[in-house]
Parts: C-alpha cells; sequence; structure tokens
C-alpha cells in the first residue's frame, strides 16, 4: 500500500479527480489533505471523503511537528495541488523527489512568485500566446522551478478570457495530474 498527501488551498478540483482515480485502486490511498486555508473547499472533500485533514497557520507553524505529521502517513508522495504557499526547504529536504506540482502553464513560462490560478491565464492572453497548458514538475527550494516529470498542451482562442482558458487548461490538469501520480507511484515501487 502507498500513501499519499495532497496540499491544496483552494477549491480542490485536483484533489477530488486524483481521489477519484485511485478510489478503485486498492494499492494507494490519499491518506491526508494539507491546507493552509481554513476556508478551503478541499476542506469538504476531505470531510465527505474520511480523509485526515491538516490545517496550517502561518503564524502557530513550527516545522518539527509539520514534518512528525506528514512522517505519521508514511508518504510516497506529496502532491501540490494549487498549494499556495511556498514549500520550507526542511520539506524539500526531508522527501527529496517526492515533491510535486501542477502549475496551469507550461513552464519555464509564466510562472513564479504571484503566478498562480486565473493571473497565469491574464498573462497568457496578455501575451496573445497561441498555445497554453499544464506542467507537472518536482519542486525544489523555488518557485516552479524543479524538473518537469510532464507537460501537456491546449491551443489559446483568440476570444478566450482567462475563465475560458482556465477551464480548458483544468481539464488537462484532471486527466493527466492522476495518471502521473500513478505513473510515478509505479516507479518508485519498483
Ligand atoms: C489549479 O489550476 C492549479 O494548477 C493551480 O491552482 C489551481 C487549483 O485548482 N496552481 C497554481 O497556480 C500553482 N502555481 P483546484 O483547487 O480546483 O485544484
Amino acid at each position: 500500500m502507498q500513501s499519499v498527501i495532497i496540499f491544496a488551498s483552494g477549491g480542490g478540483s485536483n484533489a477530488a479527480a486524483i481521489i477519484q482515480y485511485f478510489r478503485g485502486q486498492s494499492n494507494v490511498r490519499v491518506a491526508m489533505i494539507v491546507s493552509n486555508n481554513p476556508n478551503a473547499g478541499v476542506l469538504d472533500i476531505a470531510k465527505r471523503e474520511e480523509i485526515p485533514f491538516l490545517i496550517v497557520d502561518r503564524k502557530a507553524f513550527s516545522e518539527s511537528l509539520f514534518l512528525e505529521q506528514l512522517a505519521t502517513a508514511e508518504p510516497a508522495l506529496l502532491i501540490l495541488a494549487g498549494f499556495l504557499w511556498k514549500i520550507p526547504e526542511s520539506l524539500v529536504k526531508a522527501y527529496p523527489g517526492k515533491i510535486i506540482n501542477i502549475h496551469p502553464a507550461l513552464l519555464p513560462g509564466y510562472g513564479g512568485k504571484g503566478m498562480y490560478g486565473i493571473h497565469v491565464h491574464k498573462a497568457v492572453l496578455e501575451a496573445r500566446e497561441r498555445e497554453s497548458g499544464i506542467t507537472i514538475h518536482y519542486v525544489n527550494e523555488r518557485y516552479d522551478d524543479g524538473a518537469t516529470v510532464l507537460q501537456a498542451h491546449c491551443p489559446v482562442m483568440s476570444d478566450d478570457t482567462p475563465q475560458v482558458l482556465a477551464a480548458r487548461v483544468l481539464k488537462l490538469e484532471h486527466y493527466f495530474y492522476p495518471r502521473t501520480i500513478g505513473f510515478l507511484l509505479e516507479q518508485i515501487a519498483g
């Protein structure tokens, strides 16, 4: 049995897609959901799915306690799915090559601090790009900088609004993120 932990700050549609994908697989379980936002929709998903969750608070944050709490799940992978905190260096060191993120654009373009969610799609449209997509990548100490695992592309239409483009990109996320996680877990299991 391999456990994964999902980190999310928002609605959690990727978290829902991942949970759904692995529901029928007895060898993978979503053992915990972590959020920095006590009002995040992803916590409703955690409650509905009866998945233990952890809310982290910047003011009361203890790195050592956080590491201990995560370790209880013995995670094979830590999965960032719209998690808007920068991952502490201690976490990157504790889980080398085991933390992945999804970004809603084709990195290295449109990444870095402040580039999340709808801001990314606005920037892509302002630059009149013909193409956008997703990047699934390993997480290191810098924003959106780790090695790429997978990119998938989609067209940008001339009449796209940020919301329309976001929806097109999100479809790629929901399809490719769970499958890429499954692939990486197989590699880890050997
Ligand atoms: C997703 O589009 C994800 O790619 C993006 O946040 C959204 C979360 O949606 N992440 C970033 O922008 C990271 N820089 P969700 O809560 O519905 O899964």
